[in-house]
């Protein structure tokens, strides 16, 4: 038994989760997924904790907006030290929790040392934690595969999460399925490995103690109810980011929030004052407009909207006027 135990709680954050991904979850797409949702817990991309302690600009790595609590920080790294500090920044930037990424299969990541094969250095894993929650007081997860290479059985995987838990790891993402390291790139380690969620279930029946979330092919709102049957958390990654529209229930159907009716054009609203602001720091329309496009599918003319708004936003002197315009336009057409 391991005796870092916690208790579930029924309508905590992580019951639903927007996956972390790297040119996706930047804080615009943030901004707009928390007009969808107020409750999910919203992750960061992968900030490296090398690139944190380097960095001379850490405002633009670290900032979000206040609207995006709850949000989670990933980190990348395998110096505990340096994670420590990142931890540390991380808690005082604002940030709910810390993420450890341990399931990112890329060349570059395992060039240094970090990410899925961080799986074959359980002891290194533990230390990153151990200093991570001594440098900080909020919630450490872990992020990760079932396995990679040939470190790919039950017992591994059951002694990994061991291992994490004793060393204060307060809650587990699962990705399930294997990585492989030699052989397959990023995009083929989301899709080739079979996904194997009743190896997960064994792992939750194992360990009931611990709080355990599913990730992998997990595409609507009746998916996650499924998935919340059995673990204690549902992670959604490529289904948010390509198709954020059908997760507009999340908020009544799986926190038992009332909700006022969304529309697509209400949340292009919402976002216009984000948009406003992005452009008064120097940052362009196409920063958030290039996430609104996913927005726009499944009603008639969908592929005209999105010709429209990516033509005009990419323009580097584009303004909200033509969110505003997008926006009214969808409202006439009843979206
Ligand atoms: C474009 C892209 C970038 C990703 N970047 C990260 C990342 O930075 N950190 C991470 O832990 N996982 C990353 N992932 C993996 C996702 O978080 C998630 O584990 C994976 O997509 C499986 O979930 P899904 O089937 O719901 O998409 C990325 C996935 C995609 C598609």
């Amino acid at each position: 038994m391991i005796s870092n135990s916690f208790k579930t709680n029924e309508l905590a954050n992580y019951r639903l989760s927007i996956a972390p991904m790297m040119d996706c979850t930047d804080r615009h797409f943030r901004v707009l997924m928390r007009q969808i949702t107020k409750r999910s817990l919203l992750y960061t991309e992968m900030i490296v904790a090398q690139a944190l302690h380097y960095s001379n600009n850490r405002n633009k790595l670290l900032d979000f907006d206040e609207i995006e609590h709850p949000i989670s920080i990933q980190l990348g790294g395998d110096n505990p030290n340096l994670l420590a500090e990142a931890a540390k920044m991380a808690e005082d930037w604002g940030y709910d929790e810390i993420n450890l990424n341990v399931g990112c299969p890329s060349p570059k990541v395992k060039s240094g040392n970090f990410g899925a094969c961080l799986m074959g250095k359980p002891k290194i894993v533990a230390k990153c934690i151990e200093n991570m929650k001594k440098s900080c007081n909020i919630p450490i997860t872990v992020k990760h595969r079932l396995g990679i290479d040939n470190l790919d059985n039950d017992d591994y995987l059951i002694k990994f999460v061991d291992t994490c838990a004793i060393a204060g790891a307060n809650r587990f993402i699962v990705h399930a399925r294997k990585a492989w390291l030699n052989g397959l790139n990023p995009k083929e380690n989301r899709t080739i490995p079979p996904l194997q969620y009743e190896r997960v279930e064994k792992l939750k029946n194992k360990r009931p103690e611990l709080l355990i979330e599913l990730n992998g092919g997990i595409n609507t709102i009746n998916d996650c109810i499924k998935t919340l049957k059995i673990f204690d958390g549902a992670m959604v990654g490529r289904a948010a980011y390509t198709h954020p529209f059908i997760w507009t229930n999340i908020d009544p159907m799986i926190f038992g929030e009332t909700q006022d009716y969304q529309s697509r054009s209400k949340i292009i609203k919402k976002i216009i004052p984000f948009a406003q602001k992005n452009l008064e720091n120097n940052g362009r329309l196409w920063d958030i407009s290039k996430h609104v496009l996913n927005l726009i599918e499944n009603i008639p003319n969908a592929k005209a909207f999105r010709k429209e708004l990516s033509e005009k936003c990419q323009n580097s002197k584009a303004d909200v006027s033509i969110l505003k315009n997008i926006a009214q336009q969808l409202e006439d057409a009843g979206h």
